[in-house]
């Protein structure tokens, strides 16, 4: 049928609901943040610190070219979750389009906020400023790139089970 990739800002649980949609559909489970720092042998924290953040985007871009190849060569459907900025490059948004079908985990940002509160020191975007300020701004110059990337946009809600909405809404 199709890949299922989910796209969203940073703490939309992109990781989390991918690995349950994984389980619940029996399909193998690619996470590109999770590839990058395999292949780079170091973090995503220490790629922005040592290499900067072009050179990271960079990674993602061939990380999606990678991931095309493989289905390429070995068809069949994949649950892929993608860092927060991936669609911001018009580049990946096209090479996504031909990967399969883009999910997009909208949430306010003050759900965004409350989340992220208890674990920006891992994300090199938001460290050393003013959380709530950075959520705004960011989600504002990407909103546009997210919606155009999107297939599907499910607007989320606190509590209940996305994995189990989107295979509802997608008849998986
Ligand atoms: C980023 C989001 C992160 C990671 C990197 C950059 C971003 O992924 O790719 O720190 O620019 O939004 P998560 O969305 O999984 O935190």
């Amino acid at each position: 049928m199709s890949s299922l990739i989910l796209e969203g800002f940073m703490g939309s649980g992109k990781s989390t609901v991918a690995a349950r949609l994984s389980e619940k559909l029996g399909l193998p489970l690619i996470d590109t943040d999770a590839e990058i720092e395999r292949r780079a042998g170091k973090t995503i924290s220490a790629i922005f610190a040592e290499e900067g953040e072009e050179a990271f985007r960079d990674m993602e871009t061939e990380c999606l070219k990678q991931i095309r190849r493989l289905q390429e060569k070995e068809p069949g459907d994949r649950v892929i979750s993608l860092g927060g900025g991936m669609p911001v490059r018009e580049e990946n948004r096209a090479l996504l389009k031909e990967i399969g079908t883009v999910i997009y985990l909208k949430a306010e940002p003050e759900l965004l906020i409350r989340r992220l509160e208890k674990e920006t020191g891992s994300r090199p975007m938001l460290s050393g400023k003013d959380l709530a300020e950075r959520v705004h701004s960011l989600l504002g110059e990407r909103e546009e790139a997210y919606r155009e990337a999107a297939d599907v946009v499910i607007l989320l809600e606190e509590g209940e089970d996305v994995a189990e909405r989107i295979r509802k809404e997608l008849r998986r």
